[in-house]
């Protein structure tokens, strides 16, 4: 069962996280961070970019000098460097705003026209990295962890996927309309995500309440891929009391503003 802990509001999971990565970068300077795109990791990203504009580093990696940095997936078919490429979208929110050497930061190769091949070898560059220490989550309204959307094995591995309608849908609002959402992504496998020391999942919102509840107090099962969580030995997910309110053990539950996670060191 996942760690599960209720803030009050973004900012508050924003400064959680961001404050357990600093701590976490100062024992182990070369950690290697899963960075998800989308909505809820950005008071994560903020949180650590402000910190860095306060300690006058804007510039420069300071600590962040040695972090290895995976994206967890991407679109296939956009133009190379679209604006709403996850490493078009990764480069603007995460690797300049915290000064990451673009060395250290590894992205899959979409337009490798061998495109499993490319999905292999992402894998490997993540092994030979040592494997992701610290990785970043959202979910999907429909349940997709990753682009790993309902009926994904729970052992998969990187490859490509079909998008599902519902998500094209939700990720409309980054394009102008859905038509523009590619059909197709390359995503890490629940089986690679699975593979990282500690999974960090963040949801807000009401729209995340039905996509929560299943992942974390319903069956394990392909067709609610978050479900992959409740197997994971260490596992934390952060939600504000909407996505929290169809939570039937809420009770049990830590609540960030009386509680400090129980965070394990790994
Ligand atoms: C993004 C990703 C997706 C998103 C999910 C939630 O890299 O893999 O699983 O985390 O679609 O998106 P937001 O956070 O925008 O609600």
């Amino acid at each position: 069962m996942p760690e599960i802990v209720i803030v009050k509001d973004k900012a508050e999971a924003g400064r959680l996280v961001a404050d357990y990565l600093r701590e976490r970068l100062v024992q182990r300077p070369d950690l290697v961070l899963g960075l998800a795109t989308g909505s809820s990791p950005l008071p994560v990203y903020e949180n650590l970019a402000a910190q860095q504009v306060n300690a006058g580093q804007s510039s420069s990696p300071g600590i962040f000098s040695r972090l290895q940095a995976f994206a967890l997936d991407e679109y296939v078919g956009l133009p190379p460097g679209h604006s709403q490429s996850f490493q078009s979208v990764l480069t603007e929110q995460v690797v300049r705003p915290l000064g990451l050497l673009t060395e250290n930061v590894h992205f899959p190769d979409v337009s490798a026209e061998q495109i499993q091949q490319a999905a292999e070898r992402y894998e490997q560059e993540i092994e030979a990295a040592g494997g992701v220490d610290i990785q970043l989550l959202g979910i999907g309204t429909n349940g997709h962890l990753g682009f790993n959307e309902p009926g994904s094995s729970l052992a998969s591995r990187t490859r490509v996927k079909t998008l599902s309608e519902q998500t094209r849908v939700d990720n409309a609002r980054f394009f102008e309309n859905v038509s523009q959402v590619p059909t197709l992504c390359l995503t890490q496998g629940l089986g690679t995500i699975s593979a990282a020391k500690h999974l960090i999942l963040l949801a807000f919102g009401k729209q995340k309440a039905d996509a929560i509840v299943a992942a974390v107090e319903g069956p394990i099962t392909a067709t609610t891929p978050g479900s992959v969580l409740q197997f994971h030995p260490h596992a934390t997910v952060i939600v504000d009391t909407a996505a929290a309110s169809k939570l039937a053990n809420s009770s049990y539950y830590l609540q960030a503003w009386n509680n400090k996670p129980d965070w394990q060191t790994i």
